[in-house]
């Protein structure tokens, strides 16, 4: 089975859903040494095949096919829904965008979505917002594919270490996209990645791997020296020559700084981290409906904000560290991770000799 620990270098490129990831991207890190991921939530069987497919045949470095552990979810009573279509219906923005109330299955079916997994074999798989059926981690683990699931406290990590997963992402408060606590509704403990890393590599068994503003080659020593097996990186990757981020969305992450980021609701119905927005902002107040019904309710709005290019109705998703992402190829930022790396381990290993 795959070990995160023999990595050429010890970064995993996030998973990111919603077309930031593909073969290019994912091809290039696993060719630099790191793993190339994939986040295949809202991905068909037939697209996740032929992105499986065609990053194959770029690389032979480790993969890693990411997915959404969706929660069964129920329309609202009618008069929240009128409420959440009305919210959205008063934005200021000048254009067509058609708003309906999806209609069950709310999400797709995980089962269907891991046949061309099983098929191509990933070295990794991962989850989001909760453990998988028993009946997935011991398919994946006949196969030789490593597990690894999303932890937000030491509470779900315990659960996960439980279930048989084979390492843990500990994702801190400062992490760019969705936050992957199991109940969006209970309390957040919002430990940083290093606090949380530290916590679960002293509690814990199994491999745990940093995730959270980890931006260049000190944060990531800074998270190894925590304990940590590896370093899972988001933003770093966002402006990427390769990643398929809006332009709007590279826009924002290299030129509006003082904006920051913040957590919002108002575009999916789970809490996530973007830079703030005219869309995050207005809806502040406003009625959203349930994960992922409300992901599906903005599809529209946020399709006709990458169309005309208007990066406040976008979910421009980004660590609370992004100011510091880098326009590079990822073959280039991988390389400079990487000296970085070697220099921030090295300048620690003096330090520790002269001390
Ligand atoms: C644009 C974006 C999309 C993301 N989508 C996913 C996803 O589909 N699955 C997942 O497990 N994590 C997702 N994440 C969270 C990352 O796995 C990771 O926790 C986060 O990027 C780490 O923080 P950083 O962005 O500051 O590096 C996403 C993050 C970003 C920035």
């Amino acid at each position: 089975m795959f070990n995160l620990s023999k990595l050429g270098i010890p970064i995993i490129q996030a998973p990111m859903a919603g077309g930031i990831n593909n073969p290019r991207l994912a091809s290039e890190v696993c060719n630099a040494g790191g793993v190339g991921s994939f986040g295949f939530s809202y991905s068909t069987p037939q697209k996740i095949s032929e992105d499986l497919a065609a990053t194959r045949a770029l690389t032979k470095g480790p993969i890693n096919a990411n997915f959404f552990v969706f929660s069964p979810v129920n329309l609202p009573a009618q008069a929240i829904q009128e409420q959440a279509i009305e919210a959205l219906k008063n934005l200021p923005l000048k254009g067509a965008y058609a708003l309906s109330i999806p209609q069950a299955p709310f999400y797709p079916d995980l089962e269907d979505q891991l046949n061309p997994v099983w098929e191509h074999c990933p070295e990794v798989l991962t989850f989001h917002f909760g453990i998988p059926s028993p009946s997935i981690l011991e398919m994946a683990h006949s196969l030789g594919i490593a597990v690894g699931i999303t932890a937000t406290s030491l509470k779900e990590a315990k659960a996960i270490e439980q279930a048989g997963a084979d390492f843990i992402v500990a994702q801190g408060i400062e992490a760019g996209g969705h936050r992957g606590i199991f109940n969006p509704d209970a309390a957040d403990e919002k430990l940083t990645a290093i606090d949380l890393t530290k916590l679960l590599v002293s509690q814990c068994s199994i491999p745990i791997v940093a995730a959270g503003a980890i931006m260049d080659g000190t944060d990531i020593a800074n998270t190894l020296r925590s304990g940590a097996v590896a370093a899972q990186l988001g933003t770093a990757f966002l402006c990427c020559e390769e990643s398929g981020a809006s332009l709007a969305h590279k826009e924002f992450l290299l030129n509006h700084h003082t904006r920051g980021s913040v957590f919002t609701t108002g575009f999916s119905g789970r809490p996530a981290r973007g830079i703030a927005n005219e869309f995050i902002r207005l809806m502040e107040s406003k009625i959203v409906l349930p994960f992922p019904i409300q992901n599906t309710l903005t599809a529209s709005l946020r399709q006709f904000g990458g169309k005309t290019n208007d990066g406040e109705y976008q979910s421009l998703w980004a660590g609370q560290d992004y100011s510091r992402a880098r326009k590079l190829s990822a073959k280039n930022l991988m390389l400079a991770l990487k000296e970085e790396l070697l220099i921030a381990l090295s300048l620690h290993r003096t330090t520790t000799i002269d001390t």
